[in-house]
């Protein structure tokens, strides 16, 4: 095995979950090289379990210790494939989500201005689709490389075999089968803005803008992001905790006639109404509650915080008397965005 691999036993992950709770992996490895997967997992204290593959830490809570060795995919490399008017560029899984955007941005390339500012890694980013904005990145995805341990394949998926929905993905479905290696997205020069969507068009406005640019764009996301998001980096967080429910049309319709300050938004297709969770949250005095050192945000309903020292167990204890409140209160089922390890939810 190359250089490039570095094995650590019984490695502190406080670190690396933007949380920022406490939790211990019996193996920690580092890999630059995803050539190297193979050897890492043929070795013994690899073999036995999949791997936990952690990217920015930014979308998961450990409520307890993983019981299985994990992995971190630190290549940094970013090609433009190839350039005919729609650039093909390729990104390993470790390079920062946000760098890569402002990076495609300063080559002229549009496409990802919307999901500016969103915490993690390349690689994370297609397991949940992640989105903001009106924008997911599915809109942009090309293929996804992943190694499959059980074939030793490494497979390149197109975006229909990815099976891409609202913060779902074919990896979010097998979570043992593959290992996201890097992504191809493709960007175009011209660039279609999406202003609609919850305060951008205003956030230009406020700037002054009369005909912006895609970095306009991303710097109106910035704006508003920092004033609605805490940054983990001062506050624990891994953003929005729970998924907007998806429910049925005529389920909408009622709790609507019922609450008509209820925003309802479009689903995932004619017959389904995406409600906000943090509407239903927040209207059961949640925003800005703390318990101890687990917290909600004061600024978004939807972001559970740490205040310091609050244990993954206490986050999630939080997390479901929220959901369960929000339950009794309106009989919608809420559930955890982010991947809850060492405890079922
Ligand atoms: N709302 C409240 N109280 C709050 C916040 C929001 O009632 O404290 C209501 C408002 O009515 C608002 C609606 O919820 O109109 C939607 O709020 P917002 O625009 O902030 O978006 P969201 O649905 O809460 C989703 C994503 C975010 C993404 C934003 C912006 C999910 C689970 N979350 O949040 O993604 O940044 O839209 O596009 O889909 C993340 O996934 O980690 C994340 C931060």
């Amino acid at each position: 095995m190359s250089e490039a691999v570095r094995i650590l036993r019984d490695a502190p992950l406080d670190r690396r979950n933007t949380f920022g709770v406490a939790a211990r992996a019996p193996w920690l490895a580092e890999l630059r090289d995803a050539g190297d997967l193979p050897g890492l997992l043929s070795r013994p204290e690899f073999r036995e379990r999949a791997p936990l593959v952690l990217g920015g830490g930014s979308n998961l809570l450990f409520a307890g210790d993983p019981d299985a060795p994990v992995l971190a995919l630190t290549g940094q490399d970013v090609r433009v494939l190839r350039d005919d008017g729609t650039a093909i560029v390729r990104a390993d899984a470790g390079v920062q989500w946000h760098g890569f955007v402002m990076h495609t941005l300063d080559l002229g390339l549009a496409g990802l201005e919307n999901l500016a500012l969103i915490p993690g890694t390349v690689g994370a980013a297609p397991i949940q689709n992640i989105g903001a904005y009106g924008v997911e990145v599915r809109d942009f995805i090309h293929a996804v490389e992943a190694f499959e341990p059980a074939s030793g394949q490494v497979h390149r998926l197109d975006a229909a075999a990815c099976r891409f929905a609202y913060r779902d993905s074919v990896f979010k479905h097998e979570p043992d089968r593959y290992i996201v290696t890097a992504v191809e997205f493709a960007l175009p020069h011209a660039p279609t803005l999406k202003l609609d969507y919850a305060g951008i068009g205003d956030e230009i406005v406020a700037m002054g803008i009369a005909a912006p640019t895609a970095r306009d764009v991303a710097n109106a996301v910035i704006a508003i992001r920092r004033r609605k998001l805490p940054d983990p980096a001062v506050l624990g967080n891994a953003g929005s905790f729970f998924k907007n429910p998806i429910v049925a049309q005529a389920q909408a319709e009622a709790l609507q006639a019922q609450y008509p300050a209820l925003p309802v938004f479009r689903g995932n297709d004619g017959t389904t109404r995406k409600l906000p969770a943090a509407w239903f949250i927040e209207a059961c005095g949640w925003k800005g509650h703390r318990d101890g050192d687990a917290g909600v945000a004061a600024t978004h309903a939807l972001v559970l915080v740490n205040h310091g020292h609050a244990s993954g167990q206490q986050l999630l204890e939080l997390a479901h008397r929220i959901a369960d409140s929000v339950r009794e209160r309106f009989d919608v089922a809420i559930e955890p965005e982010p991947r809850v390890i060492g405890a079922a939810w």
